[in-house]
C-alpha cells in the first residue's frame, strides 16, 4: 500500500445517472466527470427533455459508456434495456429532478426509460432536484418529495440563490460537492450512524498585537480529513477548526474559532453532547500574556520581550471530565514520538494517541499524506504506513470502531 492507494467508495460502483430537462442539465456534464472520475462506472438515462439541453454526445463521452435514451427512441428498439441496466447497478442518481419526474417517481409512473428504470433497481436511489422556486415550494412538489423519502429515497437539497429564471430562492441544484458527498455516504458503509463525533482542526492564533499573532504549521487537513470520513460512514460531526480557508467536508456542522481559549470554550460546551472527541488541532500552549491593543511600534528597540502565559490543555481537562466518550489525541513530535506520544496518552487520559514524527518525510505539517502509529492504553501499538490523509482519517475511525468502549 502506497500514498498513492486514494480511499474510494465509488471505484468499480456502478451508478445511473438520470438527467432530466431543466437548465441545470448542463451539471450533469460536470457530475459525471467527477463521479469516473472517483472510479465509478456511469450509466446515463436522459429523459427527452433533457436531451433539449444537453446532447447525449458530451455525455457519453464524459462516461464512457451509450447514453440511454427512450426504450423505442434507440435503433436496437430493445424493450429490455431498463431491467439490464438496472441489473447490477449500486445507486440510481437522478440529477437534476424535475418537478415533473418527482411527481411520476412518487405516483409509480413509469412511461419511460427513467421512469421504468426507478421501479426495476433494487438499489439505493437519490434524488437532486432543481427548478424555479415557486414551483420547488408548492404543495404537490414537497408532498411528492416528502412521499419518496418515506419510500427510502434519499433527497439531495436545492440550494437557495439566483435562478436561472431570474428568481431568487431555494431551487438552485444542490452543489457538486453536496451531490459527490451524498454519493458517497450512500455508498459508505454507515458503521458510525447515530455516533455524534466532535473533530477540531488546525492551528490556533494567538494575538500579539491587532496585526500579528503567533500560531503553528498546522494546515488543518488532517483534522478535516477526519470530519469528511466520519460524516461518510454516517455520524453526525461537529467540526471545530482553528484552520482559515480550508473549504469545510459537506454535512458537517462548522464552528469557526481562533485562539485556544474560543477552541477550548466551545470544546468544552459541547463536550456533553458527543461520543467521541478526536483532537487533531494544534492548541497553542502559551499565548501573549497582554495582547497590546495597538500595533507594536519598532520604536528603534533593539530587544522585544513578549511574556508569555500557558494556555488551557482542552484535552486533558477532556480527560478529567470524561463520562463515557471516547477521547483520541494527537501527538506531533520532532524526536522520540512513541516515548512522548505515549506520556501524552497516559496524562491526559485518551483511548486512542496518533503519534506523528512529522520531520518525516510525506508526515509533516500541509502535505496531503501523513504516517502515523497508533498508540492504545494498553501497551499495544500499530504502525501505519505512508498514506493520504483521507486514508488515515479512515484507519483511525477503524481503531475507534474496535475500541471496546464504542463497541458496547
Ligand atoms: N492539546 C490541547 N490543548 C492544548 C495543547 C494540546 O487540547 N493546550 C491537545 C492537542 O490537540 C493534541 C494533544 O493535546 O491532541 C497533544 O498536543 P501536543 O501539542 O503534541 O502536546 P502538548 O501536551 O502540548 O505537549 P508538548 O507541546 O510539550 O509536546
Amino acid at each position: 500500500m502506497g500514498p498513492e492507494k486514494i480511499v474510494n467508495v465509488l471505484q468499480g460502483k456502478k451508478i445511473i445517472l438520470g438527467v432530466c430537462g431543466g437548465i441545470a442539465a448542463y451539471k450533469a456534464a460536470d457530475l459525471c466527470r467527477l463521479l469516473v472520475k472517483e472510479g465509478a462506472r456511469v450509466h446515463v438515462i436522459m429523459t427527452r427533455s433533457g436531451r433539449e439541453f444537453i446532447t447525449p454526445l458530451t455525455l457519453s463521452t464524459l462516461s464512457g459508456n451509450p447514453v440511454l435514451t427512450d426504450t423505442f427512441d434507440s435503433e436496437d428498439r430493445n424493450p429490455l434495456v431498463h431491467i439490464e441496466v438496472a441489473e447490477g447497478a449500486d445507486l440510481l442518481l437522478i440529477a437534476p429532478a424535475t418537478a415533473n419526474i418527482i411527481g411520476k417517481l412518487a405516483a409509480g409512473i413509469a412511461d419511460d426509460l427513467l421512469t421504468t428504470t426507478a421501479l426495476a433497481v433494487t438499489c439505493p436511489a437519490l434524488v437532486a432536484p432543481a427548478m424555479n422556486v415557486n414551483m420547488y415550494a408548492k404543495a404537490v412538489v414537497q408532498e411528492n418529495l416528502a412521499l419518496l423519502q418515506k419510500r427510502g429515497w434519499g433527497i439531495i437539497e436545492p440550494e437557495e440563490g439566483i435562478l436561472a429564471c431570474g428568481a431568487e430562492g431555494k431551487g438552485r441544484l444542490a452543489s457538486l460537492s453536496a451531490i459527490m458527498a451524498s454519493v458517497r455516504r450512500t455508498l459508505s458503509v454507515q458503521d458510525f450512524a447515530g455516533r455524534r463525533i466532535l473533530v477540531t482542526a488546525g492551528g490556533t492564533r494567538e494575538p500579539l498585537d491587532p496585526v500579528r499573532f503567533l500560531s503553528n504549521r498546522s494546515s488543518g487537513k488532517m483534522g478535516y480529513a477526519l470530519a469528511r470520513a466520519a460524516w461518510e460512514r454516517g455520524a453526525r460531526v461537529i467540526l471545530v477548526s482553528a484552520a482559515p480557508g480550508l473549504e469545510p467536508p459537506w454535512g458537517v456542522e462548522i464552528y469557526q474559532v481562533e485562539t485556544a481559549a474560543e477552541m477550548a470554550e466551545r470544546v468544552l460546551e459541547l463536550f456533553p453532547y458527543v461520543d467521541v472527541v478526536i483532537k487533531a488541532a494544534a492548541v497553542a500552549d502559551f499565548r501573549p500574556a497582554q495582547p497590546v491593543p495597538e500595533k507594536i511600534k519598532k520604536g528603534g528597540r533593539e530587544f522585544l520581550t513578549v511574556t508569555l502565559e500557558p494556555t488551557v490543555d482542552i484535552l486533558a481537562e477532556l480527560g478529567k471530565r470524561k463520562e463515557k466518550q471516547i477521547l483520541v489525541g494527537f501527538a506531533a513530535e520532532t524526536d522520540r514520538a512513541l516515548e512522548h506520544g505515549a506520556q501524552k496518552m497516559k496524562a491526559k487520559n485518551v483511548d486512542l494517541m496518533v503519534v506523528n514524527d512529522v520531520t518525516r518525510e510525506g508526515a509533516g505539517f500541509g502535505t496531503d499524506t501523513n504516517q502515523v502509529t497508533l498508540l492504545y492504553p494498553d501497551g499495544r501499538r500499530e504502525e501505519l504506513p505512508l498514506l493520504p490523509k483521507l486514508e488515515v482519517a479512515h484507519q483511525i475511525l477503524d481503531a475507534i470502531k474496535a475500541l471496546p468502549a464504542l463497541a458496547e
